[in-house]
């Protein structure tokens, strides 16, 4: 047994017949690995390039008699089929179990609602939220006005179905109110980034108002947040969008992925756009490879995303090559890490969207005549310099040299400090002598492919495994963990503390396998629980306060002291717990 991870799996298999068998009984491994990466057969088994690092002989195995994968080679690592989505997606145990779920059409048992997590709470709130959106815009007059909108900007019915668009009413509390009445806190609809709270007052208000409502969704098509789009007062932000929470990490979104992961898979190419009204009608025409990174820079969490589906990337971004844009940051990034890449010139003034109503053959056309990055590169630099001034060589150079130092293949780099030196009229060693001068920042490959297959396990997830495996050897342990600390856990571990709570009177605990799952770990005494619990709490609460001391930084930087002052406060009270 190599790691205390496959115990529990196999622990928590033997002990209760739970919704992991019934799931693992009605889906195929091979049919789940193959929705993702191309199989082929090799004898009883299947194989394929392994989707966690860069290999080019295939070393990734899939077993179908024993419905387990494994990699041969660097990753040597391999499990079940919730080892696999937990790696391909990037999520934890207790999504990798709903998206199976869903898969196999196995309805998951609603838990003791204490045992239930932060996390759930906040996605309930956040889909009856999109369905209290959804209805206003079918019901109230104003929503009706905003359906106006969409279908004219050339939106159809069925199109704002799909998307789940809706219409946040223009009211102070409307949403909150709502959810209140189905028994939600006024904090907990904070958390979920819907409501703000007034410094003044301290009253709760709606985040969105009188806006549109785009929800936006995880891998498994579950809410995460929203962005609102004004429809007729156009005097203030177009758009705002739900902050970061627990559920939402902009830095690892991408607008429409979880409806367009099959058709970049199947054309092998994925286009990337700015905004929501991009996605939305370039699906309805059939572009169905397309997201949008919902203006922002392409973060490395969002390509390394992208990178399960397809290395070649076609962008309609504005770009703008003078300055060191956002844009052009992402764009390197892709670069470096190997994307191809090409860019969609867009016609002045307009955005995919514009072109798509308008006549979706013209977009057609755009995208056929996409041209590569490096061709984009130096059309626009010899387009902005005269080449033949010596002010010019150096414009040029200025913009080419970094370019084509983030060539990650250097025979593909050889063809453009060929080109380059043409150009200029000088000679090719120059260009590779200025060339060695260049420093481009270094994306090492090894960061990128750290975040590709999964991070090393953390201190915290560490101290939980020994945790689990304490509660099991030591079941009345478990009084001693307190509600509170539900929101610390990962939902695997709720999950299996839920499991142990359920069964303990009744169990069909397998004790002799337990033992020798147990055996394997020198636990001195059962007092180590009481140590292991308690440093988990202290690392969440030292983790919070790192949190609070970076956003205080940030309000006194943004010379917000009502905030800096009560996220003081928030500070203060934090280090009292931990001191007590
Ligand atoms: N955006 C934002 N805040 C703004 C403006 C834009 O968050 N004040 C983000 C949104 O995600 C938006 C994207 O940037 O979808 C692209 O912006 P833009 O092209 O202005 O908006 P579109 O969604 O294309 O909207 P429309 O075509 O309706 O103008
Ligand atoms: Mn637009």
């Amino acid at each position: 047994m190599s790691s205390p991870q496959i115990c529990y799996d196999k622990l928590v298999f033997v002990m209760f017949n739970s919704p992991i068998e019934e799931i693992k009984d009605r889906l195929d491994i091979v049919e789940v690995i193959r929705g993702y990466i191309k199989l082929q057969k090799a004898g009883a088994n299947y194989r394929a390039l392994c989707p966690f690092h860069n290999e080019k002989k295939p070393s990734f195995f899939v077993s179908p008699s024993r419905q387990i994968w494994h990699c041969f080679g660097a990753c040597s690592e391999g499990g079940d089929i919730f080892k696999f989505i937990m790696k391909i997606e990037g999520v934890e145990f207790g999504d990798a179990l709903r998206i199976l779920a869903q898969k196999a059409g196995v309805e998951l048992k609603r838990q003791d609602p204490k045992l239930k997590t932060e996390r759930q709470r906040l996605y309930e709130i956040l889909e009856l939220s999109c369905r209290f959106f959804e209805k206003q815009l079918e019901v109230s007059p104003t929503g009706g006005e905003a359906k106006e909108y969409l279908l004219k900007r050339g939106v159809k019915e069925e199109t704002i179905k799909k998307w789940r668009l809706g219409y946040a009413p223009d009211a102070w509390q409307g949403l909150s109110d709502f959810l209140v009445s189905r028994g939600y806190k006024r904090e907990e609809i904070e958390r979920a980034g819907l409501a703000l709270k007034s410094e003044k007052t301290g009253n709760y208000f709606d985040r969105f108002r009188a806006r549109i409502t785009f929800p936006i969704f995880d891998l498994s098509s579950q809410i995460i947040g929203f962005g609102g789009r004004v429809f007729k007062n156009e005097d203030t932000a177009k758009y705002i969008n739900s902050p970061n929470t627990l559920l939402y990490d902009k830095s690892r979104i991408l607008y429409g992925l979880n409806k367009a992961g099959v058709s970049i898979r199947k054309k092998d190419f994925c286009v990337l756009v700015e905004g929501y009204m991009d996605v939305i009608l370039a699906h309805q025409t059939g572009f169905e490879n397309v997201v949008a990174t919902s203006g922002t820079a392409l973060t490395q969490r969002q390509l390394s995303i992208l990178k399960r589906y397809s290395e070649n990337l076609l962008t309609a971004f504005d770009m703008d090559l003078a300055g060191d844009s956002a844009t052009k940051r992402g764009i390197d990034l892709a670069q470096s890490h190997g994307f191809n890449i090409k860019v969609i010139t867009m016609p002045e003034e307009k955005d995919p969207a514009d072109v798509i109503s308008e006549n979706p053959k013209t977009w057609q056309n755009l995208l056929q005549e996409a041209t590569t990055i490096h061709d984009f590169y130096f059309n626009n630099a010899l387009a902005q310099f005269d080449k033949d001034t010596l002010e010019g060589k150096k414009g040029i150079s200025r913009i080419l040299l970094p370019v084509i130092k983030r060539i990650p293949n250097k025979i593909e780099q050889s063809h453009w400090v060929k080109n380059l030196a043409d150009v200029l009229q000088a000679r090719e060693e120059d260009v590779l002598a200025e060339l060695s001068k260049i420093k481009v920042d270094d994306f090492s490959k090894q960061t990128f492919e750290q975040i590709i297959v999964s991070p090393p396990k953390s201190r915290k997830e560490l101290l939980e495994e020994r945790l689990i495996m304490l509660m099991i050897k030591f079941p009345e342990k478990l009084s001693l963990i307190k509600e509170e600390d539900f929101q610390i856990f990962s939902c695997r571990t709720l999950e299996i503390i839920n499991c142990l709570k359920q069964k303990k009177k009744n169990s069909q605990i397998d004790y002799f396998s337990l033992k020798a799952e147990t055996g394997q770990f020198n636990f001195e005494s059962k007092e180590e629980f009481e140590c292991y619990l308690s440093e988990i709490r202290n690392l969440m609460l030292k983790n919070k306060l790192d949190n609070i001391s970076k956003e205080i930084k940030r309000a006194e930087e943004e010379k917000d002291f009502a905030r800096a002052n009560q996220l003081f406060k928030e500070f203060h009270n934090l280090c009292r717990r931990k001191e007590a």
